[in-house]
Order: C-alpha cells, then sequence, then structure tokens
C-alpha cells in the first residue's frame, strides 16, 4: 500500500492486523503529513516501511513487482493546502497515480484506487440529492481536481489495457492519527492548548462524516469482492454543519458551545458533501459500525488527549501557517 504513514493508511495498517493476517509493506514519503510514529508500534514482520515517492517509476516497479495487489492512499490531501501551492498535489496526484498504474500494469496486480467525494463538487444545504456513482465530475479546488484527475487515469487504465482495477470515493473522515491541520484535530487540539476553535465563513457548511474504521473496512471488502473496472462511494449518512460539529467538540470537553471564531472563509469553499451509498450496501453488503456520531468523537478526543506527544509537535507550526491566512 501507499501513504501508510498517513492519517487514513496507518488506521487501515492497524485495521489489518486486527481483522486479517496479510503482511503489508509500505510505501511512504514521510511529507508533512506522514508520520513514522504512527506505525511504530506495528510487528515488523507484518508492517514494513518502505520510505520512497509513489512518483519514483524505479522503485514503485521494484515494490508492485513483489506485492499481491496494491491500495493506493498515498496524496497530497489538504484543500487549503492546495490553494497556497497545488504544484505537489500535480506531481503526487497525477503523477504518482500515473506512475503506479504503468507498475501494476505491467506485472498484472490487483490496483484499488482511494478517492473522496469532493470530485463531485458540491451541493446546495438544501438540495435532496446526494452523490452517487453516477454524479458527473465537477471538482472546485486543486486538490479535488487533481483527485479528479488520478481518478479518470483509472478509469482509462481499465478501459485501454485491463488493470484490474476499483475505485472508491469516501466523504470525510474522522479517528484517531489524523494530523491538526485538519478540521476536527484542529478544534480538538486547540481547546486542549486554551484556544478558541475557528470556523470558516458563518460555519454552515456541511460534511458527511464516516469514521476512519467504517472506511478502511469497506475498502477491505471493496478489494476483496468488488467488480473490477466498479466505482463505489462510500459514506455513513454523517451529515453535520461545520458549527454543530465544533459545538460537540466544545461540549465534550467541557466548554461553552458557543466559545468558537468566526475567521476568513477558505476560497472557493465546497458548501456540502452528501453521499448515497447504497450501491456498496447493496450489492457487498457493507454497513457502518460508528452510527453514533457524539460516541466516535468523544474516543478520538480522548484519543488526543492522551497522545500530545503524537501532536503537539506540529501544533505551533500549523497554526502559524493559518493565522497567515487570517485563519
Ligand atoms: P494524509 O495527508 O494524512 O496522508 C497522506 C500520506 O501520503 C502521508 O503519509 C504522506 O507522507 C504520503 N505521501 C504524500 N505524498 C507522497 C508521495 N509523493 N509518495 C509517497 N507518499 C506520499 O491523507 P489521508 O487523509 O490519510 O488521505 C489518504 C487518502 O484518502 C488520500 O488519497 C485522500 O485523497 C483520500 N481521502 C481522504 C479523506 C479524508 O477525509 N481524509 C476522505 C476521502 C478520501
Ligand atoms: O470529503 C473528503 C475530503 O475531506 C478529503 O478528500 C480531504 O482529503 C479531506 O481533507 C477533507 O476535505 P475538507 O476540505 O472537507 O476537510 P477539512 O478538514 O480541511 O475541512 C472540513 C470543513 O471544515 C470544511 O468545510 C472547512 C472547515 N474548516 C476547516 C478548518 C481546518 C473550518 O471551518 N475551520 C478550520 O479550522
Amino acid at each position: 500500500m501507499t501513504g501508510g504513514a498517513g492519517f487514513i493508511g496507518s488506521n487501515f495498517c492497524r485495521w489489518l492486523l486486527q481483522n486479517t493476517d496479510v503482511r503489508v509493506t509500505v510505501l511512504d514519503k514521510l511529507t508533512y503529513a506522514g508520520n513514522e510514529a504512527s506505525l511504530a508500534d506495528l510487528p515488523r514482520d507484518r508492517v514494513e516501511l518502505i520510505v520512497g515517492d509513489v512518483c519514483d517509476a524505479d522503485l514503485v516497479d521494484s515494490l508492485v513487482a513483489r506485492v499481491d495487489g496494491v491500495v493506493h492512499f498515498a496524496a497530497e490531501s489538504h484543500n487549503d493546502n492546495s490553494l497556497n501551492d497545488p504544484s505537489p498535489f500535480v506531481q503526487t496526484n497525477v503523477v504518482g497515480t500515473y506512475t503506479l498504474l504503468q507498475a501494476v500494469r505491467a506485472h498484472d496486480k490487483r490496483y484499488h484506487h482511494i478517492s473522496t467525494d469532493e470530485v463531485y463538487g458540491d451541493l446546495e444545504l438544501d438540495d435532496p440529492d446526494r452523490f452517487c456513482e453516477m454524479t458527473p465530475y465537477n471538482p472546485s479546488s486543486p486538490y479535488s481536481a487533481t483527485k479528479a484527475g488520478s481518478d479518470l487515469l483509472v478509469r482509462a487504465w481499465v478501459r485501454s489495457f485491463g488493470v484490474r482495477a476499483t475505485i472508491s470515493n469516501c466523504s470525510n473522515n474522522y479517528g484517531p492519527y489524523q494530523h491538526i491541520e485538519k478540521f476536527i484535530p484542529r478544534q480538538i487540539t486547540n481547546v486542549l492548548c486554551g484556544l478558541r476553535p475557528k470556523l470558516y465563513g458563518q460555519g454552515l457548511n456541511v460534511r458527511d462524516w464516516i469514521h476512519v474504521d467504517d472506511h478502511n473496512a469497506a475498502v477491505w471488502l471493496i478489494l476483496n469482492e468488488g467488480t473490477l473496472g466498479e466505482t463505489y462511494l462510500i459514506g455513513a449518512d454523517g451529515e453535520k454543519s461545520n458549527r454543530e460539529v465544533v459545538e460537540e467538540v466544545l461540549s465534550l470537553l467541557g466548554q461553552p458551545r458557543d466559545g468558537f471564531d468566526l475567521v476568513a472563509d477558505r476560497p472557493g469553499h465546497d458548501m456540502r458533501y452528501a453521499i448515497d451509498s447504497s450501491k456498496l450496501r447493496a450489492e457487498l453488503g457493507w454497513l457502518p459500525t460508528y452510527t453514533t456520531f457524539a460516541d466516535g468523537l468523544a474516543a478520538t478526543i480522548d484519543w488526543y488527549r492522551d497522545n500530545e506527544a503524537w501532536w503537539r509537535p506540529a501544533k505551533e507550526a500549523t497554526e502559524a501557517k493559518y493565522a497567515k491566512q487570517g485563519q
């Protein structure tokens, strides 16, 4: 797998250790978002970390030659960063995916592509529709445009070269080991540091939250039982406004629910994401297990409270970057 030192990838390693007997080779560049500490306690005979770039064709080819299949998590993943400097997004998300596709094509290996609901653009707050597999692509940010481009490369390699691939597009994940630049861990660690949570704009934007373990269980199911060439949307009916999430974080941490600041909005900010995951549920029998957001959020808060050594080194620089943007 790629990107195994990041948020979802490191949780996927843990999920595999608990639920399967596979051995995992992780290829990860250890960018600012990758953290070796997220894998440090895992048994070396089950999880091997190779530090390298998914754009390094020789390295990728040699690794793909010796594995049974590839799950591609590695990406530049943060929208705000893509607005400041799109270049690593084009390189890693587009060229990196191309590099992997050429390798799995050459070695005829099974490939699963991890993508996002953001490729579909956004919905109005009062739109009764949700995204489904047939929704046209309409990405808004440099991040989502490069993810859309990578999905389309996968589709082309399936059709033109017969690559044995599947794609999943998931909604917003939460859980342990998520970088503190992202919304939920930023607000939790702000409160733990005595800072006020920051809401972009009026805090009305809606995201469709899913626990990272529910996402990863779906990925494993699609990898093993999904139909080749198909796309599956992954979502757990978890729509919440950003303001509702911040109020819940404040309340769970014993703070007044209005103890947040409204800050500068994100340029081009997508209003709402919402996933219809009925294909995944009907065809593969997937169901989320974290059905009460407040419980999953409370467990996530406990994790950040108990693992300050994991996030503290990045806090000052992350907040300094946001302060420069007025956020
Ligand atoms: P993350 O930023 O936490 O982790 C990304 C990982 O990729 C890091 O370990 C980083 O070091 C590695 N990486 C980056 N560039 C690399 C390169 N050139 N070569 C090798 N490794 C490289 O991201 P995440 O939130 O865990 O997201 C993982 C995947 O899931 C991404 O493809 C993302 O688009 C997708 N996704 C994320 C979410 C979400 O809510 N976080 C939702 C849907 C889909
Ligand atoms: O939908 C899936 C996507 O979810 C993934 O593809 C991305 O990799 C992942 O980063 C996430 O994208 P978002 O842009 O939705 O996530 P982020 O955590 O950056 O922001 C979530 C919402 O919270 C969004 O509406 C912006 C807002 N926000 C964010 C931050 C960091 C705030 O209001 N305040 C903040 O401080």
